[in-house]
């Protein structure tokens, strides 16, 4: 079982889990859902960003954002659950912060986004078009 569970995408055990539970919920005829909103992808590459010694930034986590690779403060209308993911650049430098929003490695690229599960996703544009 062990060995199964490390060959999946730990994102799509996220999904599986959560859809499990609004499914369970529904049956139950609870409709209010404490579990977080995924976020959606805003982009399939990483956006490389010059950072400031002691500045404080805000990573948006939930995808939704205009002003990627930072927050906006779309979570608040478009994913409740999610908040940004803040941090202080230990000196100038230049990044690579993550854009799929699906890294481990908060807030910078992991090369997550090459996975299968990113690269054929729809992007968080698309997806806004949709709704
Ligand atoms: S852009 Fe998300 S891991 Fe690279």
């Amino acid at each position: 079982m062990s060995i199964l569970l490390s060959k999946l995408h730990p994102t799509w055990i996220r999904s599986t889990l959560n859809s499990w539970a609004m499914t369970s919920m529904s049956c139950s005829k609870v409709m209010h859902s404490t579990l977080p909103t995924e976020a959606v992808i805003a982009s399939k590459k990483p956006y490389k960003v010059e950072l400031i010694s002691g500045k404080r930034y805000s990573w948006c986590t939930c995808g939704h954002s205009k002003k990627q690779p930072f927050c906006d403060g779309s979570h608040k209308t478009k994913a409740q659950g999610l908040a940004p993911h803040r941090f202080v650049a230990e000196k100038d430098s230049t990044v690579w912060l993550c854009g799929c929003k699906y890294t481990n490695n908060r807030p910078f690229c992991d090369g997550t986004h090459k996975s299968e599960f990113i690269t054929s996703a729809t992007l968080a544009e698309e997806s806004d078009l949709k709704s």
